[in-house]
Formats: C-alpha cells, sequence, structure tokens
C-alpha cells in the first residue's frame, strides 16, 4: 500500500515536472516565433557573428570595380571619384585640414569617420574624400564651414532642430537671461521649473515629469520606475529600435555584454503580442514611433548600404492600429507601456506620438528639441510609476539622480521652447505639417523619376530617408555628390535627412534641385552600371564569398 502511495505521489511529481517543462519549452517556441527573421532580430547571433567578421578593403584598381563592372565604367568612375577628390580639396580645404588635426585626439570622430561607407571602401574614401567635420556658423536653414561654404542642413541636428536654428539661439540666450541671476546652482531649482512641468504635463497628458540630462537617462529611469513597479525583470524593445546607447536598450551589436533581461520582438506582429500577453517576467515595452517608417529594420546608415535592399514605408493608420493593440495587450497584462518619443516628440504633432497615433502611453521619454538646444532628457509618467518609494517599505527605493538634472539654463531655454508652442505661431507650426512634407517629397520623386534616377525618398513627415532602386554596390556614394553640391548630411549620409519646419518652399526648392543634380552627376559617373547578373542577391553572396575567402585564407587578395 505504502509503495503504491509512493509510487503515485512518483508519478505525480513526474507528471507536474514534464507538463512544467512542456509550458516552458512552449514559451521559447513562442518567443523564437516572435522574433524577427534578420540578425537585428537575434541579437546574440549578430554579436557572435560580428566577431567571426574579417576585415579586408579593396585596392585601387578592385575599389572602382567591386561589382564586376567594365574597364570602362571603371575609369569613368575613377574620373568622377578623381574630380569629387579635388573639388573636396580646394573647397573644403581648411575645414578638412582643421577636422585631420582633430581627429587623433578625438574618439567619437575617428569612429564617426571610419564607418561613413561599407568598410571595404572605408580607407580609400577617407583618403581622396576627407572628413571635414567642423562648421562655424549657422543661418536660417544653412550652416557655414570654416571655408565659408554655405551647406543647407539636412542634418537636423539629429533630430533636435526643429524650429530652426535662429529659434533655438534665440531660446538659448532669452532662457539664460531668465535664469542668469541664479546661475549654475543645482540642487535647489529656479521657480521656472513650476512652468515647465505644468505645460510638459498637459502636452503629455501625464501627471507628474522627472528631469534628466540626455534622451538615454531618459529612457533608463522609465525601464527602471517599470522594473520597480510591476517587480518583473524584462523589458521588451522591438527589432531595430535605438533607445539610446544604454547596455539594456542595445543588446545587440555594440554593446560587449549580453543584455539578459531584454527581449528583441518583430514589429507589427501578432507573434510579439502573444509573447507579451503570456509571459509573467515582462515589465515594460518600450516603443520607438520612429520605426513605422522602418518596422524591424535599424537606423538606416550608408555604412550598411551593401546592395540597394534599404527599404521604408509608413503607413500611418496600420501603425496606428498596431499601438493600439499593443496598448490593449500592455494593460491587459499590467506592463508598463513606454513611448520612447525623444526623437519623434514635438516633430509629428504638439502632443507627439500619443497624440498623433491617438494612443496613450503610461510613461513618456523626451528629449532632444525639448531642451531649447541645450541637453535634456525628460520622463512623464503616471503618478503611481513616477513614485520613487514606498511609504509602508522605506528603504525600498528605486533611485535616480544626476548632477546636472534641472539645470537653470536648461530649464531656461526649454521655457522659451515651450512656451513658444503656445503661442499662435506655434500652433501654426503643425498645420498640415504631413500635407507639407508629403507633397515635397512627392514633387522630388518625380522629378527622380522623370530623370531616371533609380534614387527615391520615403518619408515619415520630416524625416526621410533615401532608397535605391536598382541593385547598386556604390550607393554610399551619393552622401558625397550630395556634399559636393551644397547639402551638409550627418554622418549617417543618406539614411536619413531631418528637415527643420522653418523651410520655406523656397529653400526646400533649393535642396530638391540640388539633390536631383547630385543623384544626376552620380550617375553620368557610371556608378549606377546595371547589369542582368547584378542583383542584390548577387551582390549579398558575392560580399559573404569575400568574407569566407578572407577568413579562411587571410592573405587572399580582393
Ligand atoms: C528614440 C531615441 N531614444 C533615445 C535616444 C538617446 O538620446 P540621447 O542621444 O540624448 O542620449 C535617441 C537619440 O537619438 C532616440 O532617437
Amino acid at each position: 500500500m505504502a509503495l503504491a502511495m509512493t509510487t503515485l505521489a512518483l508519478y505525480g511529481v513526474g507528471g507536474a515536472a514534464l507538463a512544467t517543462s512542456l509550458v516552458s519549452l512552449r514559451r521559447r517556441f513562442e518567443l523564437s516565433q516572435a522574433k524577427h527573421r534578420s540578425l537585428a532580430g537575434h541579437a546574440r547571433i549578430a554579436r557572435r557573428l560580428a566577431a567571426f567578421m574579417p576585415f579586408y578593403e579593396y585596392d585601387e584598381a578592385r575599389f572602382f570595380c567591386s561589382d564586376g563592372a567594365p574597364r570602362e565604367i571603371a575609369q569613368r568612375r575613377r574620373a568622377g571619384f578623381e574630380r569629387l577628390s579635388t573639388l573636396y580639396k580646394t573647397r573644403f580645404a581648411e575645414t578638412i585640414r582643421r577636422t585631420a588635426e582633430a581627429e587623433a585626439s578625438i574618439s567619437d570622430l575617428q569612429f564617426t569617420d571610419a564607418y561613413r561607407v561599407p568598410f571595404q571602401y572605408s580607407r580609400y574614401v577617407r583618403q581622396h574624400l576627407p572628413a571635414a567635420a567642423m562648421l562655424q556658423s549657422s543661418a536660417g536653414v544653412t550652416v557655414t564651414d570654416l571655408d565659408g561654404n554655405r551647406f543647407y542642413d539636412v542634418t537636423g541636428s539629429y533630430g533636435v532642430n526643429l524650429l530652426g536654428y535662429d529659434f533655438y539661439k534665440g531660446s538659448i540666450e532669452r532662457g539664460a537671461s531668465r535664469v542668469r541671476e541664479l546661475g549654475p546652482v543645482l540642487g535647489p531649482y529656479h521657480p521656472l521649473i513650476v512652468e515647465n512641468v505644468e505645460m510638459l504635463k498637459e502636452i503629455s497628458g501625464l501627471d507628474e515629469v522627472s528631469f534628466h540630462m540626455s534622451g538615454t537617462e531618459a529612457v533608463m529611469q522609465a525601464v527602471r520606475l517599470a522594473r520597480y513597479h510591476t517587480a518583473r525583470s524584462h523589458l521588451v524593445r522591438f527589432c531595430g529600435a535605438y533607445h539610446g546607447w544604454w547596455g539594456d536598450v542595445q543588446p545587440g551589436i555594440g554593446n560587449p555584454l549580453p543584455a539578459r533581461e531584454t527581449y528583441t520582438l518583430r514589429d507589427m506582429s501578432e507573434e510579439a503580442l502573444r509573447v507579451i500577453r503570456t509571459r509573467h517576467d515582462i515589465a515594460c515595452v518600450l516603443v520607438n514611433p520612429l520605426q513605422a517608417l522602418h518596422p524591424n529594420a535599424s537606423a538606416p546608415s550608408d555604412s550598411s548600404l551593401l546592395d540597394s535592399g534599404r527599404r521604408a514605408h509608413f503607413d500611418k493608420d496600420a501603425y496606428a492600429t498596431w499601438l493600439k493593440a499593443l496598448r490593449a495587450a500592455c494593460t491587459e497584462r499590467n506592463i508598463v507601456l513606454i513611448f520612447d518619443e525623444v526623437f519623434v516628440g514635438f516633430r509629428l504633432a504638439k502632443g507627439g506620438a500619443q497624440e498623433y497615433f491617438g494612443v496613450r502611453a503610461d510613461l513618456v521619454t523626451y528629449g532632444k528639441t525639448l531642451g531649447g538646444g541645450l541637453p535634456i532628457g525628460v520622463v512623464c509618467g503616471r503618478r503611481d510609476l513616477m513614485k520613487r518609494f514606498r511609504d509602508d517599505r522605506p528603504a525600498d527605493i528605486c533611485f535616480a539622480r544626476g548632477t546636472f538634472n534641472s539645470h537653470p539654463y536648461v530649464m531656461g531655454a526649454m521655457n522659451e521652447f515651450l512656451r513658444h508652442l503656445q503661442t499662435p505661431e506655434g500652433h501654426a507650426v503643425y498645420q498640415d505639417l504631413d500635407g507639407i512634407w508629403n507633397e515635397r517629397a512627392r514633387l522630388l520623386n518625380q522629378r527622380l523619376s522623370e530623370n531616371a534616377l533609380p534614387v527615391e525618398v520615403v518619408n515619415m513627415s520630416s524625416i526621410w530617408t533615401v532608397c535605391y532602386k536598382e541593385p547598386s554596390r556604390y550607393n554610399w556614394m551619393l552622401q558625397y555628390y550630395l556634399r559636393a553640391e551644397g547639402l551638409a548630411l550627418s554622418w549617417i549620409g543618406t539614411g536619413r535627412l531631418i528637415f527643420s519646419l522653418d523651410y520655406t518652399a523656397a529653400d526646400f526648392a533649393a535642396v530638391a534641385d540640388r539633390f536631383v543634380a547630385a543623384a544626376a552627376a552620380m550617375q553620368r559617373d557610371g556608378w549606377w552600371w546595371r547589369s542582368p547578373t547584378l542583383t542584390n542577391k548577387s551582390i549579398k553572396r558575392s560580399v559573404l564569398k569575400e568574407m569566407i575567402a578572407r577568413r579562411l585564407l587571410p592573405e587572399h587578395k580582393h
């Protein structure tokens, strides 16, 4: 009898263990189903492959015909490249000289300079089209380099420049004069902070505000608060989304440590919703609404333009529907929904992505333009989520400080920015905003297509990316032709063009003329040579072959 009972109990324990492991197996399966198939969706594999990827580069001869183009085309490319190189070295001489002097001691500059184009071409390009990464002034929608050349600015200063550089110069100055009496005193606040908080509460529709020094820190704090209040460990981010450079939100290449408490799920997918609805360890879901322009893809940069595979397409309704489904899943499971509006906040609508897509988040992070031209990161949130201590457990706190938080000068400039948004002029900025920028994109695309140029722009309001319509290994060259035509791009090249909203129709027409001229010159110089055997697939395959050959035969010549 006792034996039978023991056997039964053992069966019971065994059955329970089996059931538990089946459930856990199912969860693992669901998680892998919810990952995007790309490397961006598989952070660990991407990191391993990155460690395996060998360096090699093209010598001068191969540089001009790495796609198998015939001699005549290679010669045309070489002539165009040399012409561009001479133009750079004469027109940008002083700017290049000063940049080169600084480069050896500025690690950030070395990094950006190395990653402007795919690595196989990088050294040769740097040698002949050197970086000119210094400016002396800005005015209107233009910036001027150390040689006195004026460029139309389409860098948008990483998105900070929403209202035009002149506006921010004014807001920094006026803001500074309002807090000058207090100066750089930290700890106690300048009373201006109260007005900023009130305006931010109104804009975000949320109860409380905390101030930080960068967007990265705001995201760190939002995630920390979510973990504290839910007592759960994991954050969900969507494939390709950028949320700053802090470890937990950057689980793939670029972070030396694996991010063990991060799930990277497929954007706009039912499988991702299933994971969110069934896992018990998810504290928060982070959304960067900019992904609506290129769901599941990383920030587009010319250094990854191996072929013409870059795609973008913005479907506002589809993304709004997705956000609503996400909102419902988070509400159902008491998961904190965080909108990271560091980039898009104030750019899409006064009330940001929440207003633009018609979905409310529990916590929202802002940054960039909100500082009125000075460094900033802000979290707005529901009162219960923003609280950093527990009344009944005094030692259980959620710590967050920062020496420069709420710096009086930043509060002053922010106040100027926020108050401007309340004025009729501020309201006018958002009138038919999408209509204006969609029409500008359409017109430029029409001209590009009329001129049979294999390039198009895709936009989400004033945020644009350049896509390439024919297979090519040389699309990244366009950034150099654009610069020669007087357009200032950031180091990611044609991956992202960001317009400030003070661009007039005439300013934009000038940009469009230059864009078309640059693309036409590039085409004349033979970089977009076509061949029936040249496809995006064949390009990828040939690069892969080169890498494997290099790995197996380190001395192999290319
Ligand atoms: C969506 C988003 N979150 C966070 C950050 C990080 O902000 P910061 O560079 O101020 O640290 C950025 C910066 O580009 C961003 O675009």
